[in-house]
């Protein structure tokens, strides 16, 4: 018995052994880890005070690094559209679940930032790119102080539809720093090419969304420019998650109605199962033939839904703001084929389009002519149908689109109108009746007055 408890003090005696020795282990390593790095640090510092003691080297080793700087051709042939652009350097979707970007100065980029020396606007070959530290910036460079937001798209900075594309991505990079990241400038570029400017419907939104006014950077002074900070989109949408595009829609159409004075407590109507109806016609090209026909068949069906109105529009003398107000009140979207539907973006989530077409367009327009549907689907609203006008004189010696058949004028169909409206119409209402009594009122407001910058 005795020698057993002797035994079990012995192994408690090496237990207790091995836990001081385990327990001095970490001061051990650090030791030996801070000699070690005293020895580098001597070394270095021997060095650095050799530096330090002559200006003349350092000038020296500044000059050899803002001459190390490689201008590369903005535009990489030998890649695919998507790719092409600052070809060398591969992108990430970060934070998570944001479209692909390339950040700078960042560790992907050793600490460097970008430089651009961008002096055409017809040829992105002749164009190029370097990153060069701060303290060695190319000669002749000019520093652009703060967050650059630079955007590269195979389309179009201009149309509303491949621009609104563009600008998703920043927009909802910018919500995600707590909304804190405001762009000092922009840089727009179109294959490499320098771009100018957006156009107004487009710089009012980028305003809105980022509290910021736009400011271009024109590349027009001689010699390159080189950002503080900069977030490059060139790939459009591409990695972005589907909640997060739904996300980035419902931040502009909140950060829209903001910037217009629209009153959020009024969202939805003050009478939340009103039917809210807007007739947005062209000028010109694609308008109808015969408005007045075509209000009055929505006005008669409307007449029969309780609550419902028609208000009617012309989208080409409308501010960016008329524009916010009208479609922030607005349940269904009724209008022709055009840029003006982008609008469609202010609407409440779950509201309706019904689009029109001339004649010509069903059969030889191809696939961009759903463009509104997939930007209905991409911000969370309901695409009804298209009507495609039967009628019209035909172009036979024209195979496509652009040359006869884009911009005519559209006819109308009462029966055919009547019938797909009191359908949508009556939809709608359900719809709007459904919500009202599940979600409170006080919670709808709260949803609408907050835009989410997280
Ligand atoms: C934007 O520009 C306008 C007029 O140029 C100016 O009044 C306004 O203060 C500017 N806003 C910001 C946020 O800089
Ligand atoms: C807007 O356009 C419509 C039709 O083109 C016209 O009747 C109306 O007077 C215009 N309004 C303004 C403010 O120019
Ligand atoms: C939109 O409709 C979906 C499905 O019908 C519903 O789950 C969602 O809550 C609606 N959202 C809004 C904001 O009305």
């Amino acid at each position: 018995m005795k020698q057993l408890a002797t035994k079990k003090k012995a192994i408690a005696n090496n237990v207790s052994h091995f836990k001081r020795a385990v327990c001095l282990l970490p001061p051990l390593l650090l030791a030996a880890v801070l000699y070690l790095q005293f020895q580098t640090a001597t070394g270095l510092f021997s060095s650095i005070s050799r530096i330090v003691s002559q200006p003349a080297a350092i000038d020296d080793l500044v000059d050899r690094l803002r001459a190390s700087a490689t201008f590369l051709p903005l535009k990489d042939t030998r890649e695919r559209s998507e790719t092409w652009f600052i070809s060398t350097h591969d992108d990430v979707s970060e934070p998570d679940g944001e479209a692909k970007n390339l950040v700078f100065p960042s560790a992907a980029s050793a600490g460097r930032l970008l430089c651009l020396a961008a002096p055409s606007r017809h040829d992105g070959t002749r164009n190029a790119y370097a990153l060069a530290w701060r303290d060695a910036l190319p000669h002749g460079a000019a520093l652009r102080p703060g967050l650059s937001f630079v955007s590269e798209t195979a389309y179009d900075h201009s149309n509303l539809w491949h621009g609104l594309t563009a600008l998703v991505p920043f927009a909802s990079w910018h919500a995600r720093s707590g909304c804190r990241a405001r762009p000092a400038r922009w840089a727009l570029f179109h294959h490499g090419e320098v771009r100018a400017g957006m156009s107004g419907w487009l710089t009012a939104l980028a305003e809105a969304a980022t509290g910021a006014n736009m400011t271009v950077e024109t590349f027009d002074a001689p010699g390159p420019v080189c950002f503080e900070e900069a977030v490059v989109f060139r790939r459009n949408l591409e990695g972005l998650t589907r909640e997060r595009l739904l996300g980035a829609f419902d931040f502009m159409r909140c950060k829209a109605r903001a910037y217009c004075g629209v009153d959020a407590s009024s969202a939805g109507g003050t009478d939340p199962t009103a039917l809210r109806v807007t007739l947005l016609f062209r000028s010109g090209g694609r308008a109808f033939k015969d408005e007045v026909a075509v209000t009055r068949v929505f006005q008669e069906v409307c007449a029969r839904v309780t609550g419902c109105t028609v208000a009617a529009a012309h989208s080409d003398n409308v501010t960016f703001c008329d524009q916010v107000r009208l479609l922030s009140a607005t349940d269904v979207l009724i209008s022709a084929h055009g840029a003006q539907m982008t609008n469609l973006l202010f609407m409440d989530r779950n509201s309706s389009i019904m689009e029109f077409y001339p004649l010509g367009w069903r059969q030889r327009a191809g696939g961009g002519q759903f463009v509104y549907r997939w930007m209905a689907d991409r911000a969370g609203m309901r695409h009804e149908g298209s009507w495609w006008d039967p009628n019209g004189e035909p172009c036979p010696r024209s195979p496509d689109i652009l040359s006869c058949y884009k911009n005519r004028q559209i006819g109308h169909d009462e029966a055919y109108f009547a019938q797909w409206a009191a359908r949508v119409f009556a939809a709608v209402k359900e719809r709007k009746a459904r919500r009202a009594a599940e979600v409170p009122a006080s919670e709808r407001r709260r949803k609408a007055a907050t835009c989410n910058c997280s």
